[in-house]
């Protein structure tokens, strides 16, 4: 299996040439997925004792495998969080595969780490975190969170008077599945704001002043978001610094999706406040053209993190000699073995220069207002409100909610486009909508008037 013969060379040609298809390919279908029967059928028994050989499995991969995914980057994908990973990111990330790197230590992965953390560094510029503010690259959004509320719950039990407490959060309901999801995992309790709209300082000054004497006491973090999933709104970053600093609670900003719109200098504003989060997670593979998996996050006292992630094993003491001193990616999140995945963001950033960033991510922002424009020109659909940051919330006039079902089914089948239906907070009502959000800067506008065609 280690060995190079005739086969690994014939291999190595075969897996270059599919990238260079791939990353040369302009056109490429939005693929459907098949059952995993369906799958099976096609391609067999394929983990045999004595296998089935590369060109075989390579091959199913290409004629069957390959087009039941639907590429992230495909300019009609305009579910979820897209992404639209630059081909020079792209390619790094080739070299970071076959550069075998652990980047959990310095002492291992100085060189890749040296990469990431220059990139991280302009990462953190755009926060406006004060000197000493620094963070590490993560497997996504869902990791930073968790990694950022451990931190901030540690710190908080540093105090004897916490330590047998159960911790207590406040977010909003436009906050992340993955905030509820890792409270859970950090065993802390999570209060919502019960707001889909921008949570303000004065709301969570309200809830705070309503929480009973023990609740109080157990609250230790405040999650305001940076750009929501469903419709790209920032909370009132600036109004909510202010309550956490006043209250002393811990601050932590999900600019996991919004994050790359710190670059964008047409709405940098609405992020002020930002400044002042104690943690913040931003991820790359979302709005800054990372491949995945790639988030981040940052902290403003990087110790407080080491104090609460950094592992301890006899077989690690060599990390804490002075040979191999340097930054150490594993000591400020919860993953030890990790891929340098900050190098194909280095990669990238250094090719094509921050400018470049800074251009993309605006061209999202106008796509959306581009989109907005059209849905009020078109009879058919309305908006449900302004579009913020690279997120459209539309509904079809006269659609219930399987009509929506119906049509991003049909349009996924055909191979067309992929856009998914969403739901609205409206009063008590929940109603139905459907969302577009524009990461690639490749997406035209005669690409959004296709997709509307398709509602008439
Ligand atoms: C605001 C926000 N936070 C967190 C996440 C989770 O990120 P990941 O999927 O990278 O774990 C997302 C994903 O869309 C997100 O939009």
């Amino acid at each position: 299996m280690h060995k190079i013969d005739i086969e690994l060379i014939e291999m190595t040609m075969d897996v270059m040439k599919y990238a260079i298809d791939r990353i040369s390919h302009t056109k490429q279908k939005v693929g459907k997925p098949q059952k995993a029967e369906e799958l099976k059928a096609l391609v067999g028994e394929t983990i045999t004792p004595k296998g089935i050989g590369g060109e075989y499995a390579f091959n199913l991969w290409k004629q069957h495998l390959a087009k039941a995914n639907v590429p992230v980057d495909h300019p009609r994908n305009l579910a979820f969080v897209p992404a639209a990973p630059t081909r020079a990111a792209v390619m790094f990330d080739l070299v970071t595969s076959v550069s075998s790197i652990h980047g959990a230590y310095w002492m291992e992965g100085a060189g890749g780490i040296f990469c990431e953390n220059e990139a991280m560094k302009w990462i953190v510029s755009l926060t406006g975190l004060p000197e000493g503010a620094f963070g590490v690259f993560t497997s996504g959004g869902t990791a930073a969170n968790l990694s950022a509320i451990v931190t901030a719950r540690e710190h908080w039990r540093e105090d004897e008077t916490y330590k047998r407490e159960k911790g207590l959060i406040i977010t909003s309901i436009g906050a992340h599945s993955s905030i509820k999801a890792m409270a859970k995992v950090a065993d802390v309790d999570i209060m919502l704001v019960d707001t889909e709209e921008k949570l303000t300082g004065s709301s969570l000054r309200e809830t705070i002043d309503n929480l009973n004497f023990h609740q109080r006491k157990r609250l230790f973090a405040v999650v305001a978001t940076g750009g929501t999933t469903n419709a790209g709104i920032i909370d009132d970053l600036e109004g909510i610094a202010q309550v956490c600093e006043k209250e002393n609670i811990w601050f932590h900003v999900d600019a996991a999706y919004g994050g790359g719109a710190l670059a964008a200098d047409s709405v940098r504003h609405l992020f002020n406040g930002i400044e002042r989060a104690d943690s913040i997670t931003i991820d790359p593979h979302k709005w800054m053209f990372s491949p995945y998996d790639c988030g981040a996050v940052i902290y403003k006292k990087p110790e407080l993190a080491k104090n609460a992630h950094s592992q301890q094993g006899s077989y690690l003491d060599i990390f804490k000699d002075e040979g191999a001193h340097g930054f150490n990616p594993t000591d400020y999140q919860i993953q030890l073995t990790r891929r340098v995945r900050g190098l194909p963001l280095w990669f990238s950033l250094a090719t094509h220069g921050t400018d470049k960033y800074k251009e993309s991510v605006e061209r999202g922002i106008e796509l959306a207002q581009i989109a907005g424009k059209m849905i009020e020109e078109n009879p058919n659909v309305e908006l449900v409100r302004e579009p913020s940051l690279s997120c459209v919330l539309y509904r079809r006039i006269g659609w219930k909610p399987e009509d929506y079902t119906h049509w991003t089914y049909e349009n996924h089948n055909k191979g067309f486009a992929l856009v998914t239906p969403t739901k609205w907070k409206n009063g008590d009502f929940y109603e139905t909508v459907s969302r577009f959000c524009f990461i690639n800067p490749d997406t035209t506008e005669e690409d959004i008037r296709m997709i509307l065609d398709t509602m008439a």
